[in-house]
């Protein structure tokens, strides 16, 4: 099934290194990153694991929750996990789905027939509290991925839900934004925008971030 951006996130019922999860009642209220990768004991993907759990704070921050997936059965997750705690000093700290029957990875088409045979392919989704799709990504199995930007992008979505800007190229959380151009009202941009902005073109004004 083609998964699109503003879809509601499909929910399942699947093993996990944590127990048993049913996707929409455990998410609730938090932001989802739901990731796969092509398997368990491969490099790239242990260097990802690592890392994603040493975003744990910054995680927390955002309300968000990481959740991993792959079709290695359970067994494979629990030793891989004591490596990956090994090897990139840290801690799991965020459940893998064992989606041996590929479940999930059907639901999220995380198969691709001109990809690894049989493997699930590093998507990213990221899902509001709503359950809405709001980033989809696919990455090569040689390219690890940029968490960092999942996180950036997570900022600039909560900040733009709750202001009405967006944010420009490489945007990091504190930068000037741009003011939404179906924003024309003077006086409410002024509420809005007490800073005042500066409108390099009548589609391109810019203002400090509005919740700094
Ligand atoms: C890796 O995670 O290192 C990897 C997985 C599949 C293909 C190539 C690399």
């Amino acid at each position: 099934m083609t998964l699109r951006l503003g879809d509601i996130a499909p929910d399942f019922s699947q093993e996990s290194s944590e127990g048993p999860i049913h996707f929409h009642e455990w998410a609730g209220d938090s932001w989802i990153v739901l990731f796969s990768h092509p398997a368990d004991f491969t490099p790239v993907c242990t260097t990802e694991l690592g890392y994603t759990a040493k975003l744990k704070d910054e995680f927390a921050k955002r309300n968000v929750k990481a959740l991993a997936v792959s079709v290695d059965p359970l067994e494979s997750h629990h030793k891989w996990i004591s490596d990956i705690n090994e090897t990139q000093n840290t801690r799991v700290n965020f459940p893998i789905l064992a989606d041996a029957d590929k479940t999930v990875a059907t639901l999220y088409d995380m198969i691709h027939p001109n990809s690894l045979a049989n493997a699930t392919v590093r998507t990213v989704f990221v899902i509001d509290p709503t359950k809405k799709i709001r980033l989809t990504l696919t990455y090569p199995a040689s390219t690890g991925r940029n968490f960092n930007e999942i996180l950036r992008v997570i900022d600039s979505l909560q900040l733009t839900d709750h202001h009405k800007v967006a944010t420009p190229a490489n945007w990091q959380d504190g930068d000037d934004v741009v003011i939404v151009p179906s924003l024309q009202d003077e006086a409410e941009i002024a509420q809005r925008f007490p800073k005042g902005y500066n409108a390099v073109r009548p589609y391109l004004r810019l203002t400090p971030q509005p919740n700094k």
